[in-house]
């Protein structure tokens, strides 16, 4: 896969945000996006808009990533539809932010369905298919946030460790094979990734979308295994996690995360928990 042009590219997570935005990009360098996410009727406005100000194909399928049979109902629609995917943007994510205990044991292992198993099955599934033919791609969006252990937002930065560590495992056994794999991650980015939960993103420290996706774009035609396509303060804290002791990253980015408030975040569904003494 030398370029983007005429190329078929599946997006995962691309109702809005950064989705929307590596959908957009996409379609801008000429490929074919087909759009992916649980609301049809905001990913038909997308790829509308996107047939519109392109002139390129834009599809969309409303599917439940998260759900145990959703991945395989979506690669049935594509087959279906004889849709060979070149290349594949895992995207959709979500997590909690607050205390552990505050949130659902069922939003907790709703995120990992999501950013992981969602995520696997589909480098299973599509991946496959990929190295069969002898070419494709996979870009599977991560996070600043996969370096270093977050309190209060200890599931979410899990999950994305396990992209990291996924991903670049991939990127090597693939080496050869004519498929490359990128692990992208952004920093704080003005999505609407916080909605359903009591914490906001300062505008002055997030990145805006479009900026994200091109960057991501342009490090994976390079033929980077992991990208970093936010500002560079961003990526320096990958840095910082990766010198200093495990126990102090962790304490130190605690202390980040009580800074902005995400020691009393919470879901917007969910009782507010009483103060801890
Ligand atoms: N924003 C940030 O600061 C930031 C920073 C680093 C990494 N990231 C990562 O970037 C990716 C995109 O995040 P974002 O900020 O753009 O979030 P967002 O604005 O909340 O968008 C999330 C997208 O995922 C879709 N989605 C959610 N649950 C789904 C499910 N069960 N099945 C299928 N689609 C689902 C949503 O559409 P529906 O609700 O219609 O399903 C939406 O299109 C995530 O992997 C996130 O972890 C974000």
């Amino acid at each position: 896969m030398d370029g983007y042009s005429g190329i078929t590219a599946l997006v995962t997570g691309a109702s809005k945000g950064l989705g929307e935005a590596y959908a957009r990009e996409l379609a801008r360098r000429g490929a074919r996006p087909v759009l992916v996410a649980r609301s049809g009727d905001a990913l038909r406005r997308v790829a509308d808009a996107i047939r519109e100000e392109y002139g390129v194909e834009a599809a969309a399928e409303a599917v439940d990533l998260a759900a145990p049979d959703g991945v395989s109902r979506l690669i049935a629609e594509l087959d279906r539809r004889g849709r060979t995917i070149d290349l594949l943007v895992n995207n959709a994510g979500a997590g909690t932010v607050g205390p552990f205990l505050d949130s659902s044991l069922t939003r907790h292992v709703d995120s990992v369905g999501l950013n992981v198993v969602a995520l696997m099955s589909l480098c299973h599934q599509l991946g496959g298919r990929m190295v069969a033919r002898g070419s494709g791609g996979i870009i599977n969006v991560a996070s600043t946030a996969a370096f270093q252990s977050m309190p209060y937002q200890a599931s979410y930065a899990a999950t994305k460790a396990f992209v990291l560590s996924f991903t670049e495992a991939l990127a090597e056994e693939f080496r050869g094979a004519g498929v490359r794999v990128m692990a992208a991650h952004p920093g704080a980015t003005a999505t609407g990734f916080f909605d359903g939960t009591s914490a906001t993103m300062k505008p002055a420290f997030t990145d805006a979308p479009g900026r994200v996706a091109a960057r991501t774009l342009d490090a994976f035609a390079k033929g980077a295994v992991n990208a970093y396509p936010g500002r560079a303060s961003f990526r320096a804290t990958t840095w910082a996690a990766r010198v200093l002791p495990r126990t102090t990253a962790t304490r130190l980015t605690a202390r980040l995360n009580r800074a902005m408030g995400f020691d009393r975040a919470h879901d917007l569904d969910a009782p507010v928990a009483p103060p801890r003494s």
